[in-house]
């Protein structure tokens, strides 16, 4: 089964929209004529038109950092489904372990934000990951197994098997460590192996699993050429259209 590489840049609470708009100017020269691989640049809310607008006609793909369950109402500070869609969005990154940790953000609600992204014919790009803790207290199977139950439930196999599974581990986030690609790789076929257990095999092998904390131009080959690692979400190393566009040549060398 051959899937195809996915690159995701987060750019978290980073670049206004005249900043954006500059940066995708950039990165879509770079990047011009890759077809193996699946660009994506997930911007802040009021970003996100610029950068549509920008990245109109290129190979780069727009993505929000949220979604919320509702298709309108009284929820300050959230946005819908169709709020995106119209906006030109096609990807939507929810259950970041920055929105877990600081906004209370919980499986339940991961579970209903996708269904959102879903029904809205958005595509989700849905983020697990263990602690330092847990993984010291040897918890990371036990957590990824509880976030994968809970962040999926109900959610059909043919919906499954186009879904983009961001692991990221905590303790790797923007601190420099990276999961060894050895490391990387055990944890991306255990979850292969929740959800062919939850599903079937064929689904498992079709889902794909981007890795996520830390990945740079310099590690972003030794990590996409382990055979579960199906690309990254990358934060830091996505602000800069040099450093992603190397990054995004590396991996899929
Ligand atoms: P860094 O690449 O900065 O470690 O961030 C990873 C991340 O959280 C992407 O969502």
């Amino acid at each position: 089964m051959s899937r195809k590489v996915i690159i995701a840049g987060n750019w978290k609470m980073n670049k206004t929209a005249s900043q954006g708009k500059a940066l995708v100017e950039e990165l879509k020269a770079k990047v011009a004529g890759i077809s193996n691989a699946d660009i994506v640049v997930c911007p802040p809310f009021t970003t996100l038109c610029a950068v549509v607008e920008a990245a109109k006609g290129s190979n780069v793909k727009v993505g929000s950092q949220n979604i919320h369950w509702a298709e309108s109402g009284a929820f300050t500070g959230e946005i819908s489904g169709a709020m995106l869609k119209e906006a030109g969005v096609e990807y939507v990154i929810i259950g970041h372990s920055e929105r877990r940790q600081y906004f209370g953000e919980t499986d339940e609600t991961v579970n209903k934000r996708l269904k959102a992204t879903l029904a809205a014919g958005l595509k989700p790009i849905v983020c697990i990951g263990e602690t330092l803790e847990e993984r010291e207290g040897n918890k990371t199977e036990t957590v990824l197994d509880t976030q994968i139950k809970g962040g999926f439930a109900g959610i059909a196999a043919s919906d499954m098997k186009n879904m983009i599974i961001a692991y990221e581990p905590v303790w790797a986030i923007g601190t420099g460590k990276t999961a060894t690609p050895a490391m990387a790789q055990e944890t991306h076929a255990y979850i292969r192996k929740v959800v062919a257990s939850l599903y079937d095999i064929e689904t498992a092998e079709a889902v794909r699993i981007q890795y996520g904390g830390s990945m740079k131009a310099d590690n972003s080959a030794e990590l996409t050429a382990q055979k579960d690692i199906d690309g990254g979400l990358i934060g830091g190393a996505s602000l800069k259209a040099d450093d992603f566009t190397n990054l995004i040549k590396n991996a899929i060398a």
